[in-house]
């Protein structure tokens, strides 16, 4: 069964045609990258799977379930990382993710041993007992990529994963990322990292001004282009997209 299919998804805010009309399915064992220009739809196609927008029109099912009609039992198999990491400032970071265990009525040694192993990769030291409001951004984002492996997702939602993250960090993210892929998982990324995408994705996706422009492996997209670096590749498909953008 595919993990994620979007069928004919559209949103606008205002007059502004956020997304045209997306079509997306994906595999187990998939990580699908997104790229695309700066109010490109991105954060909005993640947040409307994660079931934060409504769509204007089209249906999104993960795991044949459909989010619209059935959403806690699609969202309890999704996980999703936004682009601002928001933690309670009041809040240390262990006490946190103790509380968003608790959202998902996950016992505590269920995910312990786990959230240890997973400390010492992220490098998060014991920072953890302090509070979130002392935290830099990079370490916000490591905290709340510890909630990925709670309730243990099928799909997970990635926006923009390096933001903030120092290099040994990075490299640490994708190697969790391809453990996840080993056990079957399914991951959806955007971000602004071509390099990243190169190295990681086993499909790619171009969008820009809501519409997808291409989708396929690298290699696939390589032929289309006829260009073989991924910047150049990126940036002849970005240049080629229609202007109109008004409802
Ligand atoms: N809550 C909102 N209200 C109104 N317009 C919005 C809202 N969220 C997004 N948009 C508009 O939708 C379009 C797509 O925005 P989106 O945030 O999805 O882009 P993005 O591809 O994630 O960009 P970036 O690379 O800068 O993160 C933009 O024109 C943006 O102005
Ligand atoms: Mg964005």
């Amino acid at each position: 069964m595919k993990t994620l299919v979007i069928k004919e998804l559209r949103k606008h805010f205002g007059k502004t045609w956020a997304l045209k009309n997306l079509n997306i399915e994906l595999d187990p064992g998939e990580i699908f990258v997104l790229l695309g220009p700066n109010g490109a739809g991105k954060t909005t196609t993640l947040k409307l799977i994660a079931g934060l927008f409504h769509p204007t029109h089209g249906d999104i099912y993960i795991k044949g379930i459909n989010l619209a009609k059935e959403p806690l039992k699609a969202k309890r198999m999704t996980g999703y990382i936004p682009d601002e990491p928001f933690i309670y400032n009041k809040l240390t970071g262990r006490e946190f993710i103790n509380f968003i265990a608790g959202i998902y009525d996950i016992n505590k040694n269920q995910y312990e041993s786990r959230m240890d192993a997973l400390l010492g990769k992220l490098d998060i030291g014991e920072w953890i007992d302090d509070f979130s409001e002392t935290y830099s951004h990079g370490m916000k984002q490591k905290v709340i990529m510890c909630q990925l492996f709670l309730h243990n997702p099928d799909l997970i939602l990635i926006d923009e994963p390096l933001v903030g993250l120092d290099p040994k960090s990075s490299k640490s993210v994708r190697e969790i990322f391809l453990e996840l892929k080993a056990q079957s998982k399914t991951l959806f990324i955007c971000t602004h990292t071509l390099s990243f995408a190169k190295e990681i994705a086993s499909k790619i996706g171009i969008i820009n001004k809501g519409e997808l422009k291409f989708i396929g492996a690298l290699s696939e997209l390589s032929e289309i282009s006829g260009k073989k670096d991924i910047e150049e590749i990126y940036l002849k498909l970005s240049e080629e997209l229609p202007l109109e953008q008004e409802v």
